[in-house]
């Protein structure tokens, strides 16, 4: 779907001439570069895989005539944040759309802390130091917008993939409490947070998801609310599932989420769990009972 002629020129008066995207080389973050590069943006590509960008780079310049920078850097480090940033530096940037992410899922007692921290490290660490840096740089040129990615995850604890909407709760305080505070200096900030969207997030996290938003959706949504809105969740579904869930108490929400969330991804402890009763009893709750805990914490201080 082509973008409509007054979002690009709102689009480009607001925030133009150039954009930064991470996560371009898939999924939303390679939608909502489409949609830019239709409004006449010029664009900075981040992601770790270099032929996805260059595909994309191809396309888009193809069609839409804009300029690019494609950086390939891996967001989990230091360096390839501090990549990201200097690679921006010469340009006059508008806006920032921080679309890089991953999410784990399953049992939180069998989480690899490793690929665990390396997803706080992208999700959140990064997020912070290029929110604060286009944060710093906008304010200064008292023009701007930052779009970070939030999730319907991150509005209460959830079960099996409890970590993953830490790192979503996270993104969605810190969007709020910027949006406000960076409203004054003129910059624009918003959390998207739709429920599932068909890319490639499920291949990485393993969940299984049924009803799907596309990523053009969610890029179409977004980009329309930037400027207008704190918050948006694009997408019927993921809209009937937050505010039915909104007037709730967080406990109850966090069970009913656990409930879903089970579902998507209760195959990955199936292999995960080699004691056949705590799969059979972990399968029946959205929570681990007292004693099923205990035999957990014989089994792991048996085998420690
Ligand atoms: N899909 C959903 O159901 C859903 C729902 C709500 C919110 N979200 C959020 O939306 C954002 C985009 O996800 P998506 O659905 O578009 O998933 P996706 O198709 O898997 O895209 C994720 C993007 O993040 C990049 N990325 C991941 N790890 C990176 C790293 N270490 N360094 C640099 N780039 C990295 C990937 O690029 P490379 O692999 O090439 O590095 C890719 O471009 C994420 O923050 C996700 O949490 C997704």
């Amino acid at each position: 779907m082509q973008i409509r002629a007054t979002q690009r020129n709102r689009l480009q008066e607001k925030y133009g001439p150039w954009a930064v995207v991470t996560g371009a080389s898939s999924g939303i973050g390679r939608e909502i570069a489409s949609r830019l590069s239709e409004a006449g943006l010029n664009l900075v590509l981040i992601a770790r895989r270099q032929e996805l960008l260059d595909e994309l780079v191809a396309d888009l310049v193809a069609r839409n005539g804009i300029e690019t920078h494609v950086v390939c850097a891996d967001l989990a480090t230091s360096a390839g944040t501090a990549a990201a940033i200097l690679s921006s530096q010469n340009v006059d940037i508008g806006l920032f759309v921080a679309a890089a992410g991953f999410g784990t899922a399953g049992s939180f007692l069998r989480s690899d802390l490793a690929k665990e921290c390396e997803m706080l490290d992208v999700n959140c660490r990064s997020l912070l130091a290029l929110t604060l840096h286009f944060g710093q740089r906008f304010s200064e040129q008292g023009r701007g917008g930052m779009i970070v990615m939030s999730s319907l995850v991150g509005r209460q604890g959830v079960p099996y993939s409890a970590h993953y909407a830490a790192t979503k709760a996270y993104v969605q305080s810190l969007a709020e409490g910027l949006h406000v505070e960076l409203k004054p200096r003129g910059v624009d900030v918003l959390a998207s947070a739709p429920g599932p969207v068909n890319s490639g997030f499920a291949a990485r996290s393993g969940m299984r998801m049924g009803a799907a938003l596309t990523p053009a959706d969610v890029a179409s949504e977004t980009l329309d609310a930037l400027g207008r809105r704190m918050t948006v969740v694009p997408g019927a579904l993921s809209k009937i599932l937050t505010y039915s869930l909104a007037p709730l108490p967080r406990p109850v929400r966090a069970r009913v989420m656990g409930r879903i969330m089970r579902g998507m991804t209760k195959h990955l402890d199936e292999t995960v769990f080699a004691d056949t009763t705590i799969a059979n009893e972990s399968r029946e709750s959205t929570e681990i009972r007292p004693d099923v805990a205990d035999r957990l914490r014989e089994i792991r201080s048996k085998s420690a």
